[in-house]
């Protein structure tokens, strides 16, 4: 047994001790699913719970955990920044996390303390999925995990999930839950007609296709498409060949195009069938799912998103669709004022401050969609967005960067201790909250970390 795995057993004993247990997770998709994934095991363990999600754990958000007295509390998808304060308020907690810690705790489960890369081999639904199977019988809750790690883009380094990730992909394919195959990785597979899929496509953004109706058709239609009526079909109604046709076609129109070849591979991936949902709905792909779960949390609607992984596929599942439809025009707005007003470029990083324009919650989302759209590769992308108490900042890179030395989650940390912030996350993407007056110290103070941790790998 790996020994993330007798931790959970520890873990999962100190849970299991108490009755009255609180959950506090985080408000985007990993975050969901990890609290689904614990209200299921605890709810078949016969015991009384609470739920809570969080944007960010600080220490007021601590201290009101602490007076409301749980007997224990359960912190998932988070926490593992907050060590130190979880310990000296005298917490009692499992921390469920796959965040880069500082310090350490006793109920800590942490993928990095055994060398384990929480940005890619296992997601906060991971190893809460471990947590759980350490508590009972729970595998059937794999297919949440899978989502939580696509959402938190853990396949997209390799194109497939790896390592941990791996392993709960094949129990979530033992027991029925979850289909793996190779295909087009573009959104919107189950549920969008053909055309609009490749109309919305942002990553890889097809100049002269992206965003332009008229052109798609003319694509699919070049391509010999077969209509239903009127019709289009989507993608899951299209036979094999036809699939064949249409990739084929958009790797030779990305190679006209010019675009690289790194983004012509990822066109291709494996793609996560959530077996047990419906066929053309919008929780049937895993990353779909992810996507209807990012529209309710970050949008305050965390119940919602909750109660649509633990099964309401009725009025919340609803609540949630109509939220995608908002949070889709909110990502289309955000992508195009960053293309509207461009980003600044300094020596080791590139950024844009949204101001209040784009929502501190997907501003994120925003700055890693955008690279494909406006962004300079060879640099991360760093945005701002104002909040009611400061400034969120938000830093994406990608792999070569990493690999150049890129650890955005010590950079934003200490960029932002040095100004009265606080900050962490992954080596890849990594965020922060800043006092509003410290905007500029904190990027001149971020470029230079970047730039060292670029110099001297
Ligand atoms: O808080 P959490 O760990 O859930 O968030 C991880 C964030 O990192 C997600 O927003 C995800 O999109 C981002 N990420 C990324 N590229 C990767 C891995 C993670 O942008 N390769
Ligand atoms: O908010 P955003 O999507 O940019 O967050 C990227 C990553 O940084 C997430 O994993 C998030 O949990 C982490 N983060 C953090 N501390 C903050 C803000 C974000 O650890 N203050
Ligand atoms: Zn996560």
């Amino acid at each position: 047994m790996h020994r993330l795995e007798t931790l959970a057993r520890q873990c999962a004993a100190a849970i299991l001790k108490e009755n009255d247990i609180h959950v506090v997770s985080h408000i985007d998709a990993d975050g969901l699913t990890s609290a689904a994934i614990m209200c299921t095991a605890l709810e078949r363990a016969g015991k009384d719970y609470t739920v809570d999600f969080v944007r960010q754990l600080d220490e007021s958000i601590l201290r009101q955990i602490a007076d409301t007295n749980p007997s224990i509390t359960v912190f998932t998808d988070l926490g593992s920044g907050m060590l130190e304060q979880i310990n000296g308020l005298g917490l009692n907690a499992v921390v469920s996390d796959h965040h880069i810690p500082s310090g350490d705790g006793p109920y800590h489960l942490n993928p990095h303390l055994f060398n384990i890369n929480g940005a890619y081999e296992i997601s906060g639904s991971g190893v809460t999925f471990l947590l759980a199977r350490a508590m009972g019988r729970n595998d059937d809750l794999a297919d949440l995990a899978v989502v939580g790690a696509v959402g938190d883009m853990q396949h997209v380094r390799q194109g497939k999930l790896i390592g941990i990730n791996r392993q709960i992909v094949r129990l979530g394919m033992e027991n029925g839950a979850i289909h793996c195959q190779r295909d087009l990785t573009m959104f919107g597979k189950q549920t969008r007609p053909v055309f609009r899929m490749l109309q919305y496509s942002s990553d890889p953004y097809l100049p002269g296709l992206s965003g332009n109706e008229d052109a798609c058709i003319g694509f699919l239609k070049d391509m010999g498409l077969r209509f239903q009526g009127e019709n289009w079909l989507k993608w899951i109604d299209l036979e094999p060949d036809e699939k064949q046709r249409v990739i084929s076609g958009l790797i030779q129109y990305c190679m006209s195009a010019g675009i690289a070849v790194h983004k012509i591979q990822r066109l291709v991936g494996e793609v996560y069938t959530l077996l047990r949902e419906r066929e053309g709905s919008e929780t049937r792909d895993a990353s779909e799912y992810s996507t209807l779960l990012n529209a309710t949390a970050r949008y305050d609607r965390a119940m919602t998103g909750l109660a649509v992984c633990r099964g309401d596929r009725n009025k919340e599942y609803e609540n949630a669709i109509e939220l995608l439809k908002e949070h889709r025009r909110n990502l289309v707005e955000g992508i195009n004022l960053v293309k509207g007003q461009g980003v600044k470029t300094l020596v080791n990083l590139q950024y844009f401050d949204a101001g209040d324009k784009i929502k501190d919650t997907i501003v994120g989302i925003v700055a890693g969609m955008s690279v494909s759209v406006v962004g300079n590769r060879k640099l991360p992308i760093i945005a701002f967005a104002d909040t009611e108490d400061g400034v969120k900042v938000s830093g994406r890179g990608n792999y070569d960067l990493v690999h150049k030395g890129l650890n955005l989650s010590a950079a934003m940390s200490s960029a932002a201790g040095s100004v009265n912030g606080m900050g962490g996350g992954h080596d890849i993407a990594a965020g922060a909250t800043i006092p509003k007056e410290a905007k500029s110290e904190f990027i001149r103070m971020l470029d230079r970390i970047i730039g060292t941790q670029l110099r001297t790998t």
